[in-house]
């Protein structure tokens, strides 16, 4: 990066790709760093291999592992990058094999983590098990805010924690892009919710249907008599540890942030099942979730969109961790 670079640079593409094959703008990093080290630049356009789709990019959202894979190492091989596993766009061509769709069809989907990356572009390809139809009653920035967000809740609550109705759920960072659509199911389970938020976003909370609300900046979630049968913990660290105590025997805590010893250790002795779950692309949760945004029963809230040229600032807000609901980038 030189002195003169700064955020202002992005909406000029770089360098042309040296050859004549279709390009695209992509949001691309060549180096690992801070926001500043994405740049709109014209790379070759993919082309989809036998059982992909080739997608024209609609709409990307922006989830926090894009933040920390832009600044670290954690499971892709370091840059050159295109970061982003949200997508809501058209088909424009089939690999070799494929049955399910067909150009001109409207998609969404989460591409595999973490592998898959590659959404923050103007065309990405993926497997077609990762895409469903696009709900129709809704536009593609709604539809990308949902894949990875919302898979996550369905994974964590339905598929390992089985909640079923009646059962009682904390859910942490309520307010948040994984919170809002988890408090969204949780409740579709006809379970108890309690969400901890800062008191602002109580009213977002209420909205979407929790029970009850806990202040984390002037309220402890562990003073209290009540013993929950779910916890889903996207904070980590010793918000994690601090919520076995929280659980009832039996109960299962489940951590999107890879859980610390300590958790563990407490876990088992208060004899709760403790698990961490790293998101999959799941072509079955896609369809669970298309089915409940069609019955009207799960909506993403979307807080700021940015053009693609622009994603680098929508990095800056996401990473303040104080973002209501989803941030997406719009593409076309
Ligand atoms: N393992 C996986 O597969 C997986 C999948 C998805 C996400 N994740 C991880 O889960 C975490 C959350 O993701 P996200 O997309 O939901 O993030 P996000 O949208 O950035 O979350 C922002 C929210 O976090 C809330 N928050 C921050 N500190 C809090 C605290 N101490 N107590 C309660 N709420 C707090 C903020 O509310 P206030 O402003 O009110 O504090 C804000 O609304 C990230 O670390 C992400 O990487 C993991």
């Amino acid at each position: 990066m030189t002195p003169t670079d700064t955020l202002d640079d992005l909406s000029s593409p770089g360098p042309a790709a040296p050859h004549s094959a279709p390009v695209m703008l992509a949001l691309h990093q060549t180096a690992l760093g801070g926001p500043e080290v994405l740049r709109l630049t014209e790379l070759p356009r993919p082309a989809p291999g036998p059982g992909e789709i080739l997608v024209a990019v609609h709409a990307a959202g922006l989830n926090p592992t894009d933040f920390k894979h832009r600044a670290l190492s954690i499971f892709l091989p370091p840059p050159p990058l295109i970061l982003g596993w949200d997508v809501s766009g058209t088909v424009v061509e089939t690999g070799l094999g494929v049955t399910l769709f067909q150009p001109g069809d409207e998609v969404f989907g989460m591409l595999p983590y973490p592998y898959g990356a590659g959404s923050h572009a103007e065309y990405v390809t993926g497997p077609t098990r990762a895409f469903v139809a696009k709900p129709t009653g809704i536009d593609h920035i709604q539809a990308a805010a949902l894949p990875l967000a919302a898979l996550t809740a369905w994974q964590a609550l339905v598929e390992t924690a089985g909640l079923r109705a009646g059962q009682r759920v904390l859910i942490h960072a309520a307010a948040g892009g994984v919170g809002h659509l988890a408090v969204q199911i949780a409740k579709e389970r006809r379970a108890h919710v309690t969400g901890t938020a800062s008191a602002p976003k109580h009213a977002f909370l209420r909205e979407l249907g929790a029970d009850a609300c806990i202040d984390h900046r002037s309220e402890d979630f562990t003073d209290t008599e009540e013993r929950y049968d779910v916890v889903l913990d996207a904070l980590g660290g010793e918000t994690a540890t601090r919520s076995v105590g929280v659980l009832r025997p039996g109960g299962v805590l489940i951590s999107l942030v890879p859980g610390a010893e300590d958790t563990r250790a407490a876990a088992e002795k208060a004899q709760v099942r403790a698990v961490t779950l790293i998101v999959e692309h799941d072509q079955a949760g896609m369809r669970a979730i298309a089915d409940l945004v069609d019955g009207g029963r799960l909506r993403a809230h979307v807080s700021a969109t940015f053009p693609l040229a622009e994603g680098a600032r929508a990095h800056v807000l996401g990473e303040t961790g104080r973002t209501t609901g989803k941030l997406v980038i719009t593409v076309r």
